[in-house]
């Protein structure tokens, strides 16, 4: 699985990426990480070497790379024109699959990333609310505007609820605007809501932050104080839409938002995300349907283009086939539990936490609950292991393994031998 080939350009091309881009890389992954090619559960980089992709891209490719059905829409689609800045039937499909799918979805507005669709999901709930401010939770990732990196990865986490940015170039009053909770923690949120109700645009959270699940009625008893009050509550569902359950992981946990946010899967691996909710709240990017200062100005060039369309349509007919959840979910039980135990045997202080289409390990034997919990796990030590899987054949981010239906009894096995002999590097 690691041989090179004879003609390796990778070091040519670390150089020349060098030159051109600020640190080296695109920003996502280091300089050294050049892919070249990737099919169903598998990539290769430019050296040659196979590994098995649980970076899938950043989680888009859950169905694997190069799908043929969604190779085969793509490809039907490019010839007749790949953007409009106009409605297309295929846009149109697509908006009427997520409401299908979708518990909270009665509309749904396209844009191009994550970022965009939480950016504007926070800037809805305002319009709604005619009041500025957003609650958050720390840890929650919520893309790059500057709301959303507010105590997003604090170093040093402050007093709740204030804000900390995380970024240089954010404003400083942007800080005002924001209010932080602890993830897990409903008496601090429902304390903090109930004194700033009158204040309060939305509450937006990851239903599954980041790698921590929701404790029992988290979820359950922010729905309850949110709609006591009439405050929009945002899932952000750009990594858990269609990856937890075909309605993502509100269908998953049983508590449906008054908005939500897409990305990544539904685009089925080109630049398409979708704010997606209740209809008396998107009609405020609907010119003719509120007064003109209630009006969210939205427009995007490559909005709903065909060819991401095309690609999330056939991703979710893959995902409709029967046995397809259950498939993804048996897959990754199984590699949770097999990381536990080879993690267990090497006496390393450690725990799988996550659901099974998206976990790691964080090396700690604490509780996780929330973001300070995580400041505990030994980010050294995750990241010798990482760096030991990689020359191992496998694949994956800072912090996650996405798991794919396309991920085979080879990729499984293979997985597994290689947690088995990279143990072994962290305890020299
Ligand atoms: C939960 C969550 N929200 C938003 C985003 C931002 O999405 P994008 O990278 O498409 O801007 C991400 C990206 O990973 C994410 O994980």
């Amino acid at each position: 699985m690691s041989s090179q080939t004879a003609a390796d350009p990778t070091a040519e091309i670390v150089e020349r990426s060098r030159r051109v881009l600020p640190g080296g890389s695109f920003g996502n992954m280091p300089a050294e990480v050049v892919l070249r090619e990737g099919k169903g559960g598998r990539i290769w980089d430019e050296a040659g070497r196979e590994y098995v992709d649980f970076l899938l891209g950043s989680g888009p490719m859950f169905v694997g790379h190069a799908h043929p059905e969604v190779t085969a829409a793509v490809q039907a689609q490019v010839p007749l024109g790949t953007t409009f800045f106009s409605n297309n039937r295929h846009g149109v499909a697509l908006a009427e699959a997520i409401c299908d799918a979708v518990p909270c979805a009665e509309q749904v507005r396209f844009v191009c990333s994550g970022t965009e669709a939480d950016l504007y999901a926070m800037r809805a709930a305002r319009a709604f609310r005619k009041r500025d401010k957003i609650l958050k939770f720390e840890g929650g990732y919520h893309g790059m505007s500057d709301y959303a990196l507010m105590s997003m990865a604090p170093k040093r986490p402050g007093n709740f609820p204030r804000a900390i940015p995380d970024s240089a170039g954010i404003p400083k009053s942007v800080a005002d605007e924001m209010l932080v909770a602890a993830f897990n923690d409903i008496e601090m949120v429902e304390s903090l809501i109930e004194e700033q109700k009158d204040e309060l645009a939305g509450v937006i959270v990851e239903p599954f932050q980041r790698l921590i699940p929701p404790q029992p009625g988290f979820l359950q008893a922010l729905r309850a104080i949110t709609a006591k009050h009439g405050i929009p509550l945002i899932f952000d569902e750009v990594v858990t839409g269609f990856r937890f359950a075909y309605g993502g992981a509100q269908e998953y946990y049983g508590v449906t938002p008054d908005l939500c946010t897409l990305g990544k899967i539904v685009g089925g691996g080109f630049a398409l995300a979708a704010i997606a909710g209740r209809a008396d709240i998107m009609r405020h990017f609907d010119r003719l349907a509120v007064e003109d200062e209630d009006f969210l100005f939205q427009v995007g060039t490559l909005s709903g283009n065909p060819v991401a369309a095309v690609a999330g349509l056939a991703t979710l007919d893959v995902l409709r086939q029967p046995g397809t959840y259950e498939g993804v979910f048996a897959t990754g039980r199984e590699l949770m539990a097999a990381l536990d135990r080879i993690l267990k045997q090497a006496g390393l202080p450690a725990q799988v936490i996550g659901e099974p289409p998206l976990f790691d390990v964080v090396f700690t034997d604490q509780p996780i609950r929330d973001y300070r919990d995580t400041l505990r796990g030994d980010k050294a030590l995750l990241g010798r292991f990482n760096q030991a899987l990689r020359a191992r054949g496998i694949m994956k981010g800072e912090s996650k393994y996405y798991v794919s239906i396309a991920h085979t009894r080879a990729d499984i096995d293979h997985t597994i031998d290689a947690w088995s002999e990279a143990v072994k590097v962290l305890k020299d």
